[in-house]
C-alpha cells in the first residue's frame, strides 16, 4: 500500500495490554506498530506497564482526582486518530487491569473513547487465540461510543507463531497487514473526510448526533 502524503497521515496509538514485556500481546502490538508505519502513519506504541493505576475507587478519585497512569494513557490515547489494543484474554474475557484503565480513562471529560476508531487484536497460547476477550473488551468500548472495527485479528497458538518477532506463516501474515491496512484506511477517511465519518455512524445505525444513553462526552 502507497504511504499517503504526510498531511494526510494519520497518528495511530497502539499498546499492549499485557503486563508482561517482551510477551506475546507485546509482540503481536509491536508488528502493528511496523505494519502501520509502513502504511506511512506515525505511530505511538506502548504497554500497560506505563499506564500503571490503583483499582478504581470513587472516594479516591474525589480526594486525588485521576491517576498519573490514565492520565498518561489519556494524553497518548487523544494525541492520536485512532488506537490498536493487543490483549491476552484471561479467564474469556478481558484481563481486569486493562478494565480498569478503561474505567478510569471513561472519567475524563469530554470522554475520550466517544467516536474514537480502534482495532482490537489477541495473542494466545490457546486454540482461540483469546477472541472471546476481544468480544468482551468491545461492550465497554462500544459503550463509551468507540468505533470498533468490525474485524479483529486473534493469533491463537501464539507461542508457536512467532519467528524473529515476525509471523512465521505467510498466509497468517498477509491478513494481519490486510486487517491492520483495512483499519487504517477507515481511520485515515474519518479522521480527514466528515461525510465519510457521518456514513460510517450511520452504517452502525445511530443517529448522527450524540448518543443519548452515552457516557457524557460534551
Ligand atoms: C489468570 C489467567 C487466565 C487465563 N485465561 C486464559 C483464557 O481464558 N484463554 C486463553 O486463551 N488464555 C488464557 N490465559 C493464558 C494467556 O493467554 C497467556 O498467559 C498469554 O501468554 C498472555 O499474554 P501475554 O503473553 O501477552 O502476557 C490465562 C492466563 C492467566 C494468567
Amino acid at each position: 500500500m502507497p504511504s499517503p502524503p504526510a498531511s494526510t497521515a494519520i497518528k495511530v496509538f497502539v499498546c499492549s495490554a499485557s503486563l508482561r514485556a517482551e510477551w506475546l500481546n507485546h509482540k503481536l502490538a509491536t508488528l502493528a506498530a511496523t505494519v502501520a508505519g509502513a502504511t506511512g502513519a506515525i505511530v505511538d506504541l506502548a504497554s500497560m506497564a506505563e499506564f500503571e493505576v490503583p483499582v478504581y475507587d470513587g472516594d479516591l478519585e474525589a480526594a486525588q482526582g485521576i491517576p498519573a497512569g490514565a492520565v498518561a494513557f489519556h494524553a497518548r490515547l487523544t494525541a492520536s486518530d485512532a488506537f490498536v489494543i493487543a490483549s491476552p484474554e484471561y479467564n474469556a474475557s478481558m484481563p481486569g487491569g486493562l478494565k480498569n484503565l478503561i474505567d478510569w480513562t471513561s472519567r475524563f471529560r469530554p470522554q475520550p473513547f466517544d467516536g474514537r476508531h480502534g482495532l482490537l487484536m489477541s495473542a494466545s497460547p490457546s486454540l482461540v487465540g483469546g477472541n472471546r476477550g476481544l468480544w468482551a473488551l468491545r461492550v465497554p468500548f462500544e459503550h463509551l461510543g468507540a468505533r470498533i472495527y468490525p474485524d479483529m485479528f486473534s493469533l491463537s497458538m501464539a507461542h508457536k507463531a512467532f519467528a524473529a518477532g515476525d509471523l512465521s506463516d505467510a498466509a497468517l501474515r498477509a491478513r494481519f497487514d490486510k486487517t491492520v491496512q483495512a483499519f487504517l484506511s477507515l481511520a485515515e477517511a474519518a479522521a480527514h473526510y466528515p461525510c465519510m465519518k457521518r456514513a460510517w455512524v450511520e452504517f452502525l445505525g445511530e443517529p448522527p448526533g450524540q448518543g443519548e444513553d452515552r457516557v457524557d462526552a460534551a
